[in-house]
């Protein structure tokens, strides 16, 4: 049955979760504070990159509305998302106030009972909270339940029709509402996937219990990939043989590089962490997966300052390239990429030029929005000015003109624009063959042949 459906919140999660479930035929509108964003969504564009996103908000422009007023957005919705962020404190702990604040606003505007379905990342115990908040301001009966997100950026649209699980959590006395969720969610529970029907706070822990894991997967490899590299090892040869042991996965979060970065895994980890300290239960081992995570930067470092030493070129003299800017291929998103990390490091140890490009985000228009810089840069003129962005031409001529008399291209995102590089010419332009791919996309063999030296993250 169509549903009235509001989402609190137009971000990577809220747009696509939006617009998929008017894709599924219901009504959805979506609030967001951004009076910027909201304009662009009324003209049909996306705020965001996402592939696949700009051509399903057309689709099903007759199904979805946007505003920025709370009032006009919850009427006769049946079903209010929170799908708002929350960011890291500095203390590791989720900060909850913009999940408190939508809470508010919906007890001040709600005229119907309602089903209130939270897909923010939230600490155990914060769907009873953000009840108690609207039930405050509203003699209107909400059921307050939890449905965490498992998208990936990037990859959304295809997660959202192809999930591994819907998971539900909700105490008893929601019932009802259980019942609305799986009905709204039966055309995308394929013969794979299943419900997993829970209570409230454990479908908070799930969500980040499944981050974590993932997260420490990748931290796993990457330690594992160091050892490998000291013993002959093949690191993604191991991967590979891993992956068909069903207990791990083919789909195992075992690609060695430069670590996880983005919006999601280096949040959710601390925010698990501080739970963990806060109870006094420690979560070492998580801990220890950070930890790695932090040091897989230092790790990258002394691969690219090695290289330049072994190629006879003093690191503060060379000419850097850095491939990929985004904290994963197929988004825009540069919240806690690891690339930012790694130029800071470059930066600060002296590094005199790196030219940074990326099929979608631009170092200069990053350098003026300074959110996402890491802090020792933000305003350093002296340090910004070394890097350096492209405006013109396609990627392909961006790549050629950064590699003209370079000493050293980095991989460090791998978008599809950098997995088959043509090396033969890229060699016959540079000053120094030298390229580390933290990526681990190429082999020795494609790119010795080529007369490249190659460093990367425990491949032989
Ligand atoms: C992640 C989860 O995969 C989603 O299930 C979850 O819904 C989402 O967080 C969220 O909490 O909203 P996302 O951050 O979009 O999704 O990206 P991932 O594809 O998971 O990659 C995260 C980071 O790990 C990236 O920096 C990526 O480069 C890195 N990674 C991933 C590796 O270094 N190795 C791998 O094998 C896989």
């Amino acid at each position: 049955m169509t549903k009235n459906i509001t989402i609190i919140g137009t971000g990577y999660i809220g747009l696509v979760t939006g617009v998929c479930l008017a894709e599924l035929g219901n009504n959805v509108t979506c609030v967001d504070i951004s009076e910027e964003k909201i304009k662009k969504l009324k003209n049909g564009e996306s705020p965001i990159f996402e592939p696949g996103l700009p051509e399903l908000i057309a689709k099903n422009k007759s199904r979805l509305k946007f505003t920025t007023s709370y009032a006009e957005g919850l009427e006769g919705a049946d079903l209010i998302y929170i799908a708002v962020h929350t960011p890291s404190k500095p203390s590791g702990e989720a900060d909850l106030k913009y999940v408190f604040a939508a809470a508010k606003e919906i007890g001040e505007n709600l005229k119907i009972d309602a089903i209130i379905v939270n897909k923010s990342t939230v600490p155990v115990g914060t769907g009873h909270k953000v009840e108690k908040v609207i039930q405050k301001e509203t003699d209107k009966k909400v059921s307050v339940i939890s449905c965490p997100e498992f998208l990936r950026e990037g990859k959304a649209i295809y997660d959202f029709f192809h999930p591994y699980r819907i998971v539900i959590g909700a105490d008893t006395g929601h019932e009802k509402a259980v019942a609305t969720l799986k009905d709204l969610y039966k055309d995308v529970v394929n013969s794979h996937a299943e419900y997993i029907i829970t209570d409230l706070r454990s479908a908070e822990m799930i969500k980040y219990a499944s981050n974590s894991i993932l997260a420490t997967q990748i931290s796993f490899i990457n330690e594992l990939s160091h050892l490998c590299e000291k013993v002959g090892v093949d690191v993604t040869e191991v991967a590979r043989g891993m992956k068909l042991d069903e207990r791990i996965g083919k789909d195992a979060f075992l690609n060695a590089g430069l670590g996880f970065g983005g919006s999601c895994f280096p949040k959710d980890v601390r925010a698990l962490i501080a739970l963990g300290k806060q109870q006094n239960a420690r979560l070492n081992l998580l801990e220890q997966t950070e930890k790695i995570n932090e040091r897989q930067i230092e790790k990258s470092f002394s691969k690219i300052k090695k290289i330049l030493k072994e190629a006879n070129v003093n690191f503060k003299d060379a000419k850097i390239v850095m491939l990929g800017l985004s904290f994963k291929p197929n988004t825009d998103d540069t919240r806690e990429s690891q690339t930012f990390k790694l130029i800071d490091i470059l930066l600060k140890n002296g590094a005199k030029e790196i030219h940074i490009i990326d099929p979608i985000v631009s170092i200069d228009e990053e350098i003026h929005r300074e959110k996402f810089l890491p802090k020792r840069i933000r305003g350093n003129k002296k340090e910004l000015d070394k890097l350096h962005g492209f405006t013109d031409g396609n990627i392909q001529e961006q790549i050629v003109k950064a590699a003209t008399n370079a000493d050293l291209i980095i991989l460090a995102t791998e978008w599809g624009d950098f997995t088959s590089l043509d090396f033969a010419s890229l060699g016959a332009l540079m000053r120094n063959k030298c390229f580390v791919d933290l990526r681990n996309i190429y082999t020795k063999n494609a790119l010795e042949k080529h007369g490249f030296t190659l460093k990367n993250m425990g491949r032989k």
